[in-house]
């Protein structure tokens, strides 16, 4: 698909507020801070498409861009959770978001699943995995800001993450990312591309 044409469509705080359920959409979620937003641009080869923030928790509602001028293809930027600094009430309420989302979206076809490559598979990272597993949802793993490492500990991050998940793996897939250097983006096009192209 033509990545680069995606424009934003609109912002939801809760599922009730999110776009109608038709068409297929695919949405990024991970940590806090992790770089989903970074990736969308990444993909978009658009600065600002998503909005990136070195303050973590910048994304606190449910993003919708759409593809290729279609509104029945969609990327969705999910709001970061695990972000400290947020009051327990509002952390809970999210989390409920995100609960709902992923249950009961059903134009979601697949989950991009970001983890910082130098601490993969937090806790929250393994209830994510959870909530997909529930409803036999591909998941594709993004080790992001890959950058950072050198090229021996960034394959031995890659080999731990898939040697763990290796009871998943006809649903789960797992890639180096780098949103700096674009090193990633080919890979991760080509996994949307089968999720959106049915
Ligand atoms: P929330 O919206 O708060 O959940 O965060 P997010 O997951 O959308 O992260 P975002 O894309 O805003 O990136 C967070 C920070 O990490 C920013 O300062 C980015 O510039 C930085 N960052 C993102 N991707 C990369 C990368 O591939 N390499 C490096 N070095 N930094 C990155
Ligand atoms: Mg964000």
């Amino acid at each position: 698909l033509n990545y680069p044409t995606a424009q934003f469509m609109t912002s939801a705080p809760t599922l009730a507020k999110c776009p109608e359920d038709t068409g297929a959409e695919v949405a990024f979620a991970g940590r806090s801070n992790a770089g989903k937003s970074s990736a969308i641009n990444a993909l978009t080869q658009q600065k600002a498409l998503a909005r990136t923030s070195r303050t973590p928790g910048r994304t606190q509602l449910i993003n919708f861009f759409s593809v290729m001028n279609n509104e029945a293809c969609r990327l969705v930027d999910l709001p970061g959770y695990g972000y400290a600094q947020v009051p327990e009430a509002v952390k809970l309420e999210w989390q409920k978001h995100l609960s709902d989302y992923l249950h009961s979206r059903l134009s979601l076809r697949g989950l991009v699943l970001l983890m910082d490559a130098r601490h993969p598979l937090t806790e929250f990272d393994q209830m994510m995995l959870g909530f997909a597993d529930q409803r036999d949802m591909p998941v594709h793993i993004l080790l992001t800001k890959a950058d950072k490492l050198k090229k021996g500990p960034a394959s031995a991050a890659l080999q731990k993450v898939r040697s763990r998940l290796q009871e998943w793996e006809d649903l789960v897939s797992v890639q180096l990312f780098s949103s700096l250097k674009r090193d990633g983006v080919d890979s991760l096009a080509q996994r949307l591309d089968q999720w959106l192209h049915t």
